[in-house]
């Protein structure tokens, strides 16, 4: 076939060029929202009668014929045909004949490949939007089965004090759902016709892009066709949301590989979701995890790859621009796979109540509240009783002996404030110890509660793409 352009220019592209500009090994991924595109640009070529009635339904007749061959897996794809466009036009003019050339009247590639991402992107903030529901559902519901688990809380990664299961899952939630309003945000910013702008001037016939609009469903129209065929801000602030759910899911994902280790014990992960080796018989590697912390790196390098095509581009549209479907496809990719796998991973998690304690005990997770207790029960200054608290952590330490450990004497060697049984165990109770926060967001039982019926209510909040 002749190339698009031929009239101006004449021979064949160099071969270099034909593989350096092919895109249509991604562009296929775009064929549904290509043909949307299309069907609704012939059938607004028809209503302002630039488009013959029997050419707009042969038109559409072609374009549900190639969509079904390419369902089918019998549309062949050729480099020389450069991207999806080509392709259906290419194809439309074997099935149809020459009326398939009025299907470009008014239209540009450049306002074309605006459209097709735009839907895609819409499509996709939708989808993981969901995801992200689902995932956010499922952490509630372990929080909820969690209420009265302790867990160390930590900072610097020691042991620093007692947290209920649910509050550490919820701090993940809350985050998630902060994720989620980032792809609603997106839906938003794609929700924006560009099609009717041209190449980027806007075009020579009195097109009707209201019609447009109503026709893809989208909530409003670019004001400007030089804007609408050079930005790539949907595209930017899907990457930027899938990378910063990305790099969330990978901070938890790393937590899951600590928890799951022989160190820590804290968790056992359900067969499906862990590996074996090869070559020792006794592991069992969290794989599901590792790989959704490998495909954060993914994102991240995907966003920046945008951005850095992006930056120094003139306006309006240059031919970089198609660089954008790599990081845009492979970001889809990543992004769907991780939400899915980790909340598998949510719901294929089981904690490990006494290694959960001996760790506890271990790391002294109740000293604060030891000296907490000297303060308010003892009436001793807060540096004194932290000096007390300090103390006996040091000899408990020396002998390896936990807290709940320490004898009457050295406990009396240190103050005889700390002598007394009850006021002793019940200030160095984990369990108390989590009750006792009772500030606003904090662990307490009744706070846990509190939080996760906040937490249903908020996952049910209106999102953009299940409005009218
Ligand atoms: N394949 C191109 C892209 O993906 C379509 C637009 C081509 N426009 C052009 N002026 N060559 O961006």
């Amino acid at each position: 076939m002749s190339r698009l352009w031929e009239g101006r220019q004449t021979g064949a592209s160099d071969d270099v060029l034909l593989e350096l500009g092919a895109s249509i090994d991604l562009d296929i991924e775009l064929y549904r929202e290509d043909l949307a595109g299309s069907r609704a640009h012939a059938k607004m070529l028809g209503h302002v009668g630039i488009l013959p009635e029997q050419d707009l339904k042969a038109i559409l007749d072609g374009l549900t014929a190639i969509e079904k061959e390419i369902e089918s897996g019998k549309f062949e794809l050729k480099i020389e045909l450069e991207d999806i466009h080509t392709h259906v036009e290419n194809r439309l003019t074997q099935l149809i004949g020459p009326a398939a050339g009025r299907l470009h009247t008014a239209r540009s590639r450049n306002d074309q490949i605006a459209v097709d991402t735009h839907l895609y992107v819409r499509r996709l903030a939708r989808e993981i939007g969901e995801e992200i529901s689902r995932l956010c559902d499922a952490l509630i519901v372990k929080a909820e089965a969690e209420i009265d688990q302790v867990i160390p809380g930590y900072t610097h990664l020691q042991v620093a004090q007692p947290v209920k299961v649910s509050h550490h899952l919820l701090a993940h939630f809350w985050g998630f759902l902060r994720d989620r309003e980032r792809f609603a945000q997106t839906y938003k910013t794609a929700n924006r016709l560009p099609l009717g702008s041209g190449a980027l001037a806007g075009v020579n016939y009195n097109t009707d892009r209201e019609f447009l609009r109503k026709e893809l469903n989208f909530a409003e129209i670019y004001e400007n066709s030089m804007d609408a065929v050079a930005t790539r801000d949907h595209i930017q602030d899907f990457l930027y949301a899938s990378t910063s759910f990305a790099v969330r899911a990978s901070r938890f994902a790393e937590e899951i590989v600590l928890w799951n280790s022989v160190e820590f014990g804290f968790i056992k992960i359900s067969d499906g979701l862990t590996t074996g080796s090869s070559i020792m018989p006794q592991k069992k590697n969290p794989d599901a995890a590792e790989l959704v912390r490998g495909r954060a790196g993914r994102n991240t390098g995907n966003l920046v790859n945008l951005l850095m095509t992006l930056k120094g581009l003139p306006f309006a549209y240059n031919r970089d621009l198609q660089e954008d479907r790599t990081p845009l496809l492979d970001t889809a990719k990543n992004t769907h796979l991780i939400a899915r796998t980790l909340t598998a991973l949510v719901k294929g998690i089981e904690f490990q109540k006494h290694r959960l304690t001996a760790s506890l005990e271990r790391g002294f997770a109740t000293a604060t509240d030891l000296a907490d207790a000297l303060v308010t029960k003892k009436d001793i200054p807060f540096r004194e009783a932290h000096h007390i608290a300090g103390k006996l952590v040091g000899l408990c330490a020396a002998q390896d002996l936990t807290l709940t450990q320490a004898t009457k004497e050295m406990r009396r060697s240190v103050s005889s404030h700390l002598e007394d049984d009850t006021f002793y165990f019940e200030s160095i109770s984990t369990v108390n110890s989590t009750d006792r926060k009772i500030s606003q967001g904090g662990t307490a039982r009744s706070r846990q509660i509190e939080q996760v019926e906040k937490a249903r209510a908020a996952l049910v909040d209106r999102l953009p793409w299940s409005q009218k």
